[in-house]
């Protein structure tokens, strides 16, 4: 266990060394967190596995301080200067270093599928959170036409970086059975977002607008799971 959370840091730590801000998405793509959370000023909110620190910047302006962790030193040390603002540190999301019932709001992106203990890992962020605190995660999805017929079947995923998905009736169970109130699922909107903004780019599109689209949500390429600590 050890020696694959060790893979799995020193994977981050190379990739966020050799790709850096390229490796994820544009800033853009994480105003939809904003505006699911919806922070109150003054509040405290967690970015758990943090990454560069995307989120905390789309956070900023918000008046709301903001806290990171990540496993990846490298990660931490961009986030720092990119982020100066913000609380960040190196940690285990399988072992947060606050007390708890601490934060108003807490997120997830694109990070839970590779935490090796995620009942640990969410027991965590339920710690502490305070009792009716907004949760949001992102999350793979093991349906996708991709993962299923392309990434698993042809083991084309990133085993080192521990890329791994669930299908939504998965997530759900995984959620309620850690005492997590599900108050809305809706599809990753990044993916139709960026090919708008490709094929037609004199278009103005708000990233962070929540959109209805019309098609099955179990086929999303990722959930993004909107929650409150119960
Ligand atoms: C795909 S990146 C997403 C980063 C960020 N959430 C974002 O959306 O920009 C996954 C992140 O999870 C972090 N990570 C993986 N396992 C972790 C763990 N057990 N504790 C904390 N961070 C972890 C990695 O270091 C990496 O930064």
């Amino acid at each position: 266990m050890v020696n694959k959370q060790n893979e799995i840091t020193s994977w981050f730590d190379e990739t966020y060394t050799s790709k850096g801000f390229d490796y994820l998405r544009s800033v853009e793509a994480y105003e939809i967190f904003v505006r699911l959370l919806e922070p109150n000023p003054n509040s405290k909110h967690l970015d758990v596995a943090c990454g560069l620190g995307l989120l905390l910047k789309a956070l900023e302006g918000n008046q709301v301080e903001t806290y990171g962790v990540d496993i990846s030193p490298k990660a931490i040390e961009v986030c720092k200067e990119y982020c100066p603002n913000a609380h960040v540190q190196v940690a285990n999301a399988e072992q947060l270093p606050f007390e708890s019932n601490f934060f108003d709001s807490v997120s997830c992106i694109g990070s839970l599928e590779r935490m090796l203990d995620r009942n640990q890992a969410l027991r965590e962020q339920i710690r502490v959170a305070k009792k009716g605190a907004k949760i949001c995660y992102m999350v793979r999805n093991s349906e996708n036409f991709t993962w299923k017929y392309f990434q698993k079947p042809l083991n084309l995923y990133n085993k080192k970086g521990h890329q791994d998905a669930l299908n939504k009736e998965k997530w759900e169970k995984l959620f309620s059975q850690n005492e997590l109130k599900v108050k809305a699922i809706y599809p990753d909107h990044w993916p139709y977002v960026k090919t708008i903004k490709t094929l037609l780019p004199w278009v103005k599109v708000d990233a962070g607008k929540i959109r209805k689209f019309p098609f099955n949500l179990e086929l999303a390429y990722e959930f993004i799971f909107l929650l409150e600590k119960s």
